[in-house]
Parts: C-alpha cells; sequence; structure tokens
C-alpha cells in the first residue's frame, strides 16, 4: 500500500480539528465513563450544530408541505427544500436539477434503477457485473432483477489487496453486460475503485454503469460530469445530514426514458380513471410528500462541507489514515483486511483469533465505537473466510489521538485474551 509521508507539511497541520469538532455535539459525550472516541462514520457520520439547527429551524418555523400550496409557509418550505436541491446539484456538478432525485437513501436510489431502468432494459441471456466486494444493497437489488428477467448476475473477482482484478473485468465485459454495478469506495475495505476507467470500458460496450458511492461522498470531491457515470447514489446520513433522504443523480436522457418507480401526489401531471400523465423531472420519481426536513438538512450538510473543502477533507483523511495504518500495522498480531493501493478512510482489522464481536465489544467499555461483524457485505467474508472484522471508520472530525486510544484499545484487547 502506498503509504504518504506522514511527516509531510500537509493541510493536516494547518487544518483546525479541534475547532471542527467544536461543532460536532455528540463528539463530546462520554460512553462507559470514557470521552467518545466515534470510529464508525462508514455507518454513519455525527451531525453538526449547523445541520441540527437546520431541522429545528424548519419544524419550528417553517414546517408546511412542499409543491402543493400557494400560502406562505409552503412557498418558503418549497423555496428551502428545492433550495437544497440546487445546492446538491453544484456539489456534485450535476449538469440539471432534473437529474437530482431526492430518495430515501443509497438503497433505494439503487432499488430504483433496478425496478425502473433494469425492468425495461433487461431481457433473458443479458449480464449484470458487480464486484465481489459489493455492499447487500447493491447485490440483492440486481438478484431480484436476474431472477425476474432469467438475467446472469456475474461478480468481478478482486485481488488479496482488495483490488478489481481489472483484467478479469476486462474480459467479462461484453455485447450482453447492460448493467455495471459497483461501489465506489469499498465499506469494509476502503479501496477506492479506479471509475475513470471501469465506466469508460463499461460505456464501450454499451453498458450502464450505476455508482454506490454512499461511502465517496463524504470523503472526496465527487464530479458525476468528469466521471461520465450513468447514476450515481449516495446517502445523507454518512454526509453528516439526516437520516432517511438520499439521492440518485441520473444522467437526465435516461430518467427521461425510465417508468415511474412509485405511484401517487407529485409524480403527476394529470389523473383520470382512465389515464394519468407523469411529471416532468424530477419529481416523476418522487411520488408522495418527501422527507422535507431530510432534503433541506441535506442542503445545509453539504453547505457545511463545502465550507471545509472537499480537497481539504480529502487530504486530512489521507494523513490520517497514514498514521492509522502504520499505528496498526505496529500491534503484534493485528491484520488489516483491505490493503489496495488507493484506499480512504477504512481500517478493517482482525486481533489474532479473537472474534471481532469481542473485539468491539471490550472497545466499546472503553467508549470506543467501531463496527463489528459483516458490514452488510457477506460474500465477501464468505469469499476470504472471515467471521467479520473489527472496522474503524474515519471522518474528518477523527484526530492521531483518536487513532491513539483506538491503538490503546486493542493492546487492552489482547490482553483479555493472553
Ligand atoms: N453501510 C453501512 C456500513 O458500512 C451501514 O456500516
Amino acid at each position: 500500500m502506498n503509504i504518504p509521508d506522514i511527516q509531510s507539511p500537509s493541510v493536516a497541520s494547518s487544518f483546525d480539528v479541534q475547532r471542527i469538532r467544536a461543532s460536532f455535539p455528540n463528539l463530546h459525550r462520554e460512553v462507559h465513563g470514557n470521552p467518545l472516541v466515534y470510529l464508525d462514520n462508514a455507518a454513519t457520520a455525527q451531525k453538526p450544530q449547523l445541520v441540527i439547527d437546520r431541522l429545528n429551524r424548519y419544524y419550528s418555523r417553517e414546517n408546511s408541505n412542499v409543491h402543493r400550496g400557494v400560502h406562505t409557509l409552503s412557498q418558503e418550505a418549497t423555496d428551502a427544500y428545492e433550495g437544497a436541491r440546487e445546492r446538491i446539484r453544484a456539489f456534485i456538478n450535476a449538469s440539471s436539477n432534473h437529474e437530482v432525485i431526492y430518495t430515501r437513501g443509497t438503497t433505494e436510489a439503487i432499488n430504483l434503477v433496478a425496478s425502473t431502468f433494469g425492468r425495461k432494459h433487461l431481457s433473458a441471456g443479458d449480464e449484470i457485473l458487480i464486484s465481489t466486494m459489493e455492499h447487500h444493497s447493491n447485490i440483492v437489488p440486481w438478484q431480484m432483477l436476474c431472477e425476474e428477467k432469467g438475467a446472469t448476475l456475474r461478480v468481478i473477482p478482486i485481488s488479496k489487496a482488495g483490488e478489481i482484478e481489472y483484467d478479469a473485468f476486462l474480459s467479462m465485459l461484453s455485447e450482453r453486460t447492460k448493467i455495471v454495478a459497483i461501489c465506489h469506495i469499498s465499506n469494509t475495505l476502503g479501496t477506492i475503485n479506479p471509475l475513470d476507467r471501469m465506466i469508460a470500458d463499461a460505456h464501450r460496450y454499451g453498458a450502464t454503469v450505476v455508482v454506490d458511492g454512499a461511502q465517496a461522498v463524504p470523503h472526496m470531491r465527487v464530479d458525476v460530469q468528469a466521471l461520465d457515470v450513468d447514476f450515481y447514489c449516495f446517502s445523507s446520513h454518512k454526509m453528516f445530514g439526516p437520516t432517511g433522504i438520499g439521492i440518485l443523480y441520473g444522467k437526465e436522457s435516461l430518467l427521461e426514458a425510465m417508468p415511474p418507480y412509485q405511484g401517487g401526489g407529485d409524480m403527476i401531471d394529470t389523473v383520470s380513471f382512465e389515464k394519468t400523465t407523469y411529471n416532468t423531472l424530477p419529481h416523476k420519481f418522487e411520488a408522495g410528500t418527501p422527507h422535507i426536513a431530510g432534503g433541506i438538512g441535506l442542503g445545509a450538510a453539504v453547505e457545511y462541507m463545502e465550507s471545509i473543502g472537499l480537497e481539504t477533507i480529502a487530504e486530512y483523511e489521507r494523513d490520517l489514515l497514514a498514521y492509522g495504518t502504520e499505528q496498526l500495522r505496529s500491534i503484534e498480531g493485528v491484520r488489516i483486511i483491505g490493503t489496495a493501493s488507493q484506499k480512504a478512510s477504512v481500517l478493517s482489522f482482525l486481533i489474532g483469533d479473537i472474534h471481532p464481536y469481542d473485539t468491539g465489544t471490550i472497545l466499546d467499555r472503553l467508549g470506543i465505537a467501531v463496527r463489528t461483524g459483516h458490514h452488510c457485505t457477506q460474500p465477501l467474508m464468505d469469499h476470504w473466510g472471515l467471521p467479520g472484522t473489527a472496522r474503524a471508520s474515519l471522518a474528518f472530525y477523527n484526530t492521531r489521538e483518536d487513532i491513539d486510544a483506538l491503538v490503546a484499545g486493542i493492546r487492552k484487547v489482547k490482553t483479555f485474551f493472553e
């Protein structure tokens, strides 16, 4: 693995992490009498006060339905909700607001594509490619679609380090490949997949590329136009926004040609008992009263991240990951799972034969929050014959002191099993 020089002067030294941490109230609580060390950001991230305040303001001052009323409150709520969509559009550099669909999260975004685009375009004999490192939410919807259509789900192998076997990927592409569904960053391994190349190669065969970006958007600048990606899915709660809201980005031409996902209010143009016509994008895919506060809160989270700068965040976290990798490697018996040359923000590990649940439970008693288990990537664990891992996952509010606490915690865990 390429570890940057952790001593080099960088943004890490100028980044005022204590000022950042002061904006996150939940980071300052105690767990079992110890200061919280929160290292479970890949599961969900903490929320800055700005986001909490924005939700509070919506519910206490603006609460009203959107797109439905001429009254002042409804117009204010609509402006805030649609303003957030515009902020999110700019954040991922989509070319139009029509391409930014609010969903419940990454999982719903992927299911939406499978249920609409997939159902329309897949036939028996077609193939969908996914990779060994996918999250269940980027496996099961495609499995369901393949079962329904008589299509085949094929799995791109990965190396021992946890990288796509690129030659195998190339050899699996063919005219039969209709969809390539791939994570941008693996939630379990931290691998950053080579999306530029993968998308270009998939497109040469006419395949449509769906990216699970849940683990990427909190850590790096994502430009959907530069990637030329067809669909890109992500969740608000992993990027410091509220739960229950996320985004499906899709190219406008694809979204236009897709049938709606759910029927109901807001997604229609006209309804009669004989025939319904559908609303324009993005509303065609947004049936029912949406998670208004969620959209507005996500907009606030984007504003917060932009105020720090995605490039700054990425550089700071690169330094922290390099430090964490070096520190964990220095502990006898610790094995890091996932050693790709391009990695972000995830340290999955095992301590000798100690079960990850035991590791996680003891760390929790010390106030250290890590995730344990299969991380919703059961096939990946089965592939490597692992019972699961303990996973520390970083955000820009984590510090070297957090890593030091983790290292001390791991040493403590070891003492229980000596
Ligand atoms: N997908 C989330 C994780 O990796 C929940 O923990």
